[in-house]
């Protein structure tokens, strides 16, 4: 199945470190996990938590959820160890951290031949090269950093994200032009449902895929909020049918709800269709 056509609505940092929440995530209804060995993992931590995950993801079976191990930089005194011991384990993507550029894809590329790869998207840099990033032949995905990047540009934290709307949006636009999956960054209050509720629909009707949540109490909201509602089925539905019944009757379009349906509409509601069976069978599985 090519990435873009599984879901992604509910993305979980795991810390590598802690084998309880390895364990617990066998059963939690996220599509999918980033097992981390990067910022969530202390310094003098990080050997033994690389060793103990690498054996952990080689036996351990986590159903249809995709798994994603985020290794350290290359340039921190990790990197080069963390990607010998993925290189040979299946996973569905190693995401990278603090990637500036294609230059930071093709260094892990050259270690780790054959995994799917993804960045995370975090500096000021990697936004200004993010579709020389997206472009990168083994790039399959990125995931929006977004307390790093506010760290970096020295935003406010604003409920809006106002600082951060032109990066989030380079992001969607190198991600869509090149075909790869994009989430968005974490909402850090994770006891507070309704701020992460907003979080999720401004990121969904900005066009990503998906959110990455760091507690298990956040994961029914983003699997919501990044599914085609009910309405939206319907409506697609409806879309369909209608223009259908507009070229058979020798029309190239059709008005719904009073609204304009074209070639593109329909498109979109096909798109809105498969992506609803294709939660169905991962719900089912
Ligand atoms: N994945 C899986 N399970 C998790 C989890 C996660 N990210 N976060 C918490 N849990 C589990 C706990 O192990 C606990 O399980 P148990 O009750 O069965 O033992 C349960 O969920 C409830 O946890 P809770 O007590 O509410 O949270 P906490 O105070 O222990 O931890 C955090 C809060 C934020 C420290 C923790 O959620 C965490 O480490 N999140 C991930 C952080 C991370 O990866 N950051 C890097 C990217 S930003
Ligand atoms: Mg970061």
């Amino acid at each position: 199945m090519a990435p873009t056509d599984r879901p992604w609505r509910s993305v979980l940092y795991i810390p590598g470190s802690k084998p309880r929440a390895l364990e617990k995530a066998l059963t939690l209804p996220c599509d999918a996990i980033i097992f981390d060995l990067e910022d969530a993992v202390a310094a003098d931590e990080k050997p033994a938590a690389r060793a103990a995950l690498a054996a952990w993801l080689s036996s351990a079976d986590y159903g249809p959820r995709a798994r994603i191990v985020r290794i350290n930089a290359l340039d921190t005194p990790w990197g080069a160890d963390d990607c010998a011991a993925f290189a040979g384990i299946a996973v569905e993507a190693v995401l990278i951290p603090k990637v500036n550029g294609p230059a930071d894809v093709q260094a892990v590329a050259a270690r780790i031949p054959e995994t799917p790869l993804w960045a995370m998207m975090e500096t000021p840099m990697a936004m200004l090269e993010a579709a020389a990033i997206a472009a990168h032949p083994r790039l399959q995905g990125m995931v929006m950093g977004t307390n790093d990047l506010a760290k970096d540009i020295g935003a406010r934290f604003r409920a809006d994200r106002l600082p951060l709307l032109a990066g989030l949006g380079l992001c969607v636009l190198a991600a869509r032009a090149h075909g790869a999956v994009i989430v968005d960054g974490v909402y850090n209050a994770f006891r507070d449902a309704e701020g992460l509720a907003a979080e999720c629909a401004q990121g969904r009707d900005m066009g990503f895929d998906g959110k990455t949540l760091i507690h298990p109490d956040q994961i029914a909201a983003a699997n919501a909020a990044f599914a085609p509602s009910a309405d939206e089925i319907d409506l697609a539905r409806r879309q369909i049918a209608a223009f259908e019944a507009a070229l058979a009757a020798g029309q190239g379009v059709a008005v719904v709800d009073g609204r304009i349906v074209e070639n593109l509409h329909v498109a979109s509601a096909r798109a809105t269709l498969a992506k609803a069976a294709a939660i169905a069978a991962l719900e089912a599985a």
